[in-house]
């Protein structure tokens, strides 16, 4: 089933979601359009949900990061939040397999005013990373892209976020599977990799981490050494 493209929040209860995003307003016009666009473009609703575009932007300014990797653009909706989190000082590099999905990122982050402060790498990011180690060490990585290339980018986040940087991990519940037995249907393969991303970001010794619950499972560690 994948992620739904309306994701909800909080406990479930699409009234509470409502008024969360009544409240804290987390889409203004240039997302809303991105995540219309993206929809016309043809591009898979698999974008951010609304509120967790926001914990982006929000836990961004939070721990001032200024050099912020990407590893799965698709239209640009999570870049946008992740470099208005970054101010005008930071640099954000963000990493596409699909040559139309970076072509429409690359008029999001025009259209958003933060064309400046973005690099679009196209290919396979586990190909591509590499290109950009000598700028490290980064502040935070957030993770977004195929599930099972999920515990090769945490090894190469510990790699290259300085001590005290972020690990963010997005459907981190493996679409509500992450934690059965025998998990069937088509996210089954999502799941073993998942699962050891998990493991390896809450036991691994590098990080301290949790899990915000999100709709899809925020998973985010601190890296301590
Ligand atoms: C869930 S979407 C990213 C959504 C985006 N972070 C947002 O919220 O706006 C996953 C993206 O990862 C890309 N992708 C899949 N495998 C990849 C790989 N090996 N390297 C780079 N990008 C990849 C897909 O083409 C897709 O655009």
């Amino acid at each position: 089933m994948g992620s739904p493209s309306e994701k909800g929040f909080g406990q479930g209860d699409p009234a509470l979601a409502r008024w969360a995003e009544e409240t804290f307003a987390p889409e203004d016009a240039v997302l809303a359009e991105i995540r219309e666009r993206s929809a016309r473009e043809g591009l898979p609703g698999i974008q951010v949900g609304r509120m967790d575009g926001l914990h982006l932007e929000v836990v961004t300014r939070a721990v001032c990061a200024k050099k912020v990797v990407e590893i799965g653009t698709l239209g640009g909706y999570s870049g946008v939040c992740l470099a208005r989190g970054m101010g005008p000082d930071g640099i954000l590099h963000t990493f596409e397999l699909e040559r139309h999905h970076a072509d429409v990122a690359r008029t999001s982050f025009e259209r958003a005013g933060v064309a400046d402060l973005v690099r679009i790498h196209v290919g396979n990011a586990l190909e591509r990373l590499p290109s950009i180690e000598r700028e490290g060490p980064f502040d935070l990585v957030f993770i977004d892209a195929d599930k099972g290339g999920y515990p090769a980018y945490l090894a190469w986040a510990e790699q290259h976020l300085r001590v005290g940087g972020l690990v963010l991990a997005d459907n981190a519940f493996a679409f509500g599977h992450v934690h059965e037995a025998r998990p069937g249907g088509e996210d089954a393969r999502a799941v073993a990799p998942l699962r050891a991303f998990a493991e390896r970001l809450a036991s691994g010794g590098r990080f301290r981490a949790t899990m915000l619950p999100t709709a899809e499972g925020l998973a985010m560690g601190v890296k301590v050494k």
